[in-house]
């Protein structure tokens, strides 16, 4: 990855969140762990997440001996470090001299100490203390030549206790947001008009009447709540700025954070613009179905969307190696789930595969949590035995992987602010629930073998033939103008009801759909489809169940390619296709289940004169990802199921690893993840 090579130059990272600093009294320990990082092949070690206790004893007495031994260790027998800075867990001589470091909730209480993640990120105190210790280790670490990249505080924003925002309520928080209010509006009438505030009474008539809401306040207002969800992003993601300037003092190397995936409350498109390089964690919930296919697309949806914000390779900053042990039922990784869980995430475009975490604690909550390194038996376990396998493997494809990264020409919208908006829609289905939806539509994709990039209504269209928009509700401006061009040059853009419903204040288009020139079609409601009277789509020969919504349209020029069965509205159009300038957009005013959202995408497909990269024939659970670059193009071929599956080369390839020609029918095992290899001219 560019960030990233010129400090470790070649290498697939292997390794993750490592916490000598809970173990400086066992030197025995310490010595063990390198022995086993070489035996593993682990290459690198994500340093002091949460260690500022340590750090900084006292306030303002910065103990960073023990730091940079480690550090110095560690890159003699070869193994880099991402130095973390310490915020994700405050100590406790900092909230006991200034408490409002600590969060107020959303009843306007103050938090007590404990847990962590559980900041005010607008305090003056916390900010000039977080400053202290982060340049501090920059002065002492950041051109240290083991250190190859900042790692910002921890999950920013991850606090488990957040009811319903994870902002802070504190009286500088408050005025924080009027700020941004102020920055965003000029004037109050200009916000009242915005949020509609002459609904039950709510017309502001000072900025102070202007609170944080929540669920001890207005929690009903769309367009604060829209506000201040933007604002939460944004006040956080101005903390993690100050971070990452303090680092920047003394050091030139790149900076990320480690991001969710889909983590509701912050806009990743956002903050990416202001980090040298993205980084993810994913703990996808393997074995929980009998059938993993589901987790699997799900976990692909979170790589897809973290290599889609630079559109550029990325870290998978933390994963498990076996179990979590924070969810109902922690079940272990089957053997061979590592390899390929770990295959997938390179295949999506990560160049490394790390974990949480090296070694286990082993006292407090997270003891129980799975690491290379376990409490019993050493080396000498299943887990440690395939972490090593997969060491070896990634050190070996290290040549061949670094350098490509996936280049979709499909594209599928998952913008912020419209999830907020249609998330907090009162109507149709309650919850919403977009993002089970908007599975559906990716997962159709992955069994197809088609990257997809995801991306938001701020992203250039050019490099997509086809472009899909799921429950598009809100239209950011300029969002609209984009769409029309994208299609008037060629694109085929594919839609769905409840879209195109509300602006950027989450104020309703009047008149008619704003793309209706483009769609030929025209709304008139929504209707939800409950069991006792399920609906149907017919689509020439075949009839598809809907799954909720019924969009009632109306053709104005568009062509009809499927009615519905049933209900008043029967005979009328379930979806429709409208050619515009060079393209075609399609509107699928139905909900169908994942059936008829798979013959859907095959219809976008075909318009759009997409396919998989490769000629396979590709059979349930097993996918396909590509990675291009320097002349060469790797094939990711991908098995879900616990048992052989058989899938059919069409035309004849190369293994990349083996070098052997693979052509026809061919059994993959159990888990197994195949790489291809074709030269390009
Ligand atoms: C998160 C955190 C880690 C750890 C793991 C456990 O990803 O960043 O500190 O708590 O979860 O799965
Ligand atoms: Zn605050």
């Amino acid at each position: 990855m560019q960030a990233i090579e010129k400090f470790a130059p070649g290498v697939i990272l292997h390794g993750g969140d490592y916490n000598p600093d809970q173990w400086l009294d066992r030197p025995d320990i310490l010595h063990e762990d390198i022995r086993f990082m070489k035996e593993a092949h682990i290459n690198e070690a994500t340093l002091g997440v949460f260690a500022w206790s340590m750090e900084e004893p006292e306030e303002g007495r910065y103990d960073l001996d023990w730091l940079e031994e480690v550090v110095n260790r560690l890159y003699e027998h070869g193994i880099r470090t991402i130095l973390a800075t310490p915020t994700g867990a405050m100590p406790h001589w900092l909230t006991e001299k200034y408490p409002e470091v600590l969060k107020v909730d959303e009843h306007g209480t103050r938090r007590m100490h404990g847990q962590r993640h559980n900041f005010c990120p607008t305090s003056p105190v916390l900010r000039k203390k977080m400053q202290g210790i982060n340049e501090a280790l920059s002065e002492r670490l950041g051109k240290h030549p083991g250190v190859i990249a900042w790692h910002l505080s921890n999950e920013y924003g991850g606090d488990a206790d957040a009811e319903t925002f994870i902002g802070c309520h504190c009286p500088a928080c408050e005025d924080a947001f009027r700020t941004f209010l102020k920055d965003r509006y000029g004037t109050l009438e200009d916000l009242n008009r915005a949020w509609w505030t002459g609904f039950w009474s709510n017309r502001f008539t000072s900025w102070d009447q202007i609170h944080c809401p929540g669920a001890g306040s207005e929690h009903t207002m769309h367009g604060i709540k829209l506000d201040y969800r933007r604002f939460v992003s944004a006040q956080m993601l101005d903390f993690a700025k100050a971070e990452r300037d303090a680092v920047r003092r003394y050091s030139d190397r790149p900076v990320c954070t480690n991001m969710m995936g889909t983590f509701d409350p912050l806009d990743y498109f956002k903050w990416a613009r202001e980090l040298d390089f993205v980084s993810v964690d994913c703990y996808p919930m393997w074995h929980s179905q009998e059938d993993d296919t589901g987790i699997a697309q799900g976990a692909s949806l979170y790589y897809a969307l973290t290599r889609s914000l630079k559109r550029m390779p990325f870290l998978l900053m933390e994963s498990v190696v076996s179990s979590v042990n924070w969810t109902p039922i922690n079940i272990i990784k089957r053997p061979g789930m590592h390899m390929l869980s770990s295959m997938q995430a390179v295949a999506s475009g990560a160049d490394s595969v790390q974990y949480f975490q090296f070694r286990a604690s082993r006292g407090s909550s997270e003891k129980f949590h799975g690491a290379v390194i376990g409490h019993l038996n050493g080396n000498d376990t299943r887990v440690f035995r395939e972490v090593k396998a997969l060491g070896e493997r990634l050190e070996k494809l290290s040549g061949l992987v670094l350098g490509t990264v996936n280049r979709p020409q499909a594209a599928i919208l998952y913008d912020w602010e419209n999830i907020w908006a249609v998330n907090d829609a009162q109507a149709l289905v309650m919850p919403f629930d977009f993002n089970r939806r908007f599975l559906d539509y990716y997962g159709a994709l992955w069994d197809r073998g088609i990257d997809t990039d995801l991306i938001d209504m701020d992203s250039d269209l050019a490099p997509y033939r086809l472009v899909l928009a799921p429950f598009n509700y809100m239209y950011r401006k300029g969002w609209t103008e984009k769409v029309r061009r994208f299609v008037e040059r060629g694109g085929v853009f594919v839609t769905t009801c409840w879209s195109g419903i509300v602006d950027d204040s989450d104020l309703c288009f009047e008149k008619e759909h704003p793309l209706q020139d483009l769609l030929g079609i025209r709304p008139e409601e929504v209707d939800v489809s409950p069991g006792y009277m399920e609906n149907t789509i017919s689509w020439g020969e075949d009839s598809f169940p809907v799954r909720d919504l019924c969009g009632v349209i109306h053709t104005v020029g568009a062509d009809v390619l499927a009615v519905y069965g049933k209900n008043y509205y029967k005979g009328m159009p379930a979806l429709t296709v409208h050619a515009y300038g060079r393209g075609k957009a399609l509107y699928a005013a139905a909900e169908g289940k994942q059936d008829f959202v798979g013959r859907l995408v095959d219809e976008a497909l075909c318009e759009a004169g997409l396919r998989c990269p490769i000629e396979v024939e590709l059979v349930h659970g097993v996918t396909v990802s590509c990675r291009e670059g320097d002349g060469r193009r790797l094939f990711f071929v991908q098995n879900f199921n616990n048992r052989p599956t058989e899938v059919v080369f069409r035309k004849p390839c190369r293994n990349a690893e083996s070098g052997e020609k693979v052509e026809g029918p061919v059994l993959l095992d159990p888990y197994e993840c195949r790489i291809l290899e074709e030269r390009m001219a």
